[in-house]
């Protein structure tokens, strides 16, 4: 049973996958911003409300100059989310709806973000090109 689920899993992940390698999903991190469907601006707030600058420098929200984790200044554009996910709308939302349980034991806790917050603070990140 779990070891169907684990399977069809897989295959899902290797179709996302092939579709990255084959539209270049890579290419439309540059443009997140437009091609995102989150909102930018409630985002902000957003990233006011939790914290976020305690632990990070981020251009733009006042007094967000935290040094525990690493500076989101052109985040955009990085290649990598954590040194480790491919930078894509999708898995910056996930990232910061559960980073871990995106990458389980790294420095970044789970603050219970929702889905639809992940979304719109993600879309207020790719405008930092
Ligand atoms: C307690 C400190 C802390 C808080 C609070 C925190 N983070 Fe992080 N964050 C980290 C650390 C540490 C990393 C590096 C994790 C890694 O590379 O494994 C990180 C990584 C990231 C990354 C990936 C950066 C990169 O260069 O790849 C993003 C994006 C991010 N955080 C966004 C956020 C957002 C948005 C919030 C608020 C909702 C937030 N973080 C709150 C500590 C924190």
């Amino acid at each position: 049973m779990s070891g169907k689920i684990a399977r069809s899993t897989c295959r899902l992940l290797v179709v996302l996958c092939l579709g990255c390698t084959l539209t270049g999903c890579g290419n439309n991190v540059a443009s997140g911003a437009q091609n995102f469907n989150g909102n930018s601006r409630r985002g902000a707030d957003l990233v006011k409300q939790y914290g976020c600058g305690g632990c990070h420098e981020i251009p733009g929200i006042a007094d967000a100059d935290g040094n525990v984790g690493p500076s989101l200044r052109r985040i955009a554009s990085r290649t990598y989310i954590a040194g480790f996910f491919q930078n894509s709308p999708d898995n910056m939302t996930f990232w910061i709806e559960d980073p871990q349980k995106a990458l389980p034991g790294n420095a970044m806790p789970s603050s219970g973000i929702s889905q639809n917050d992940a979304r719109d603070i993600s879309a207020f990140l790719y405008t930092l090109k």
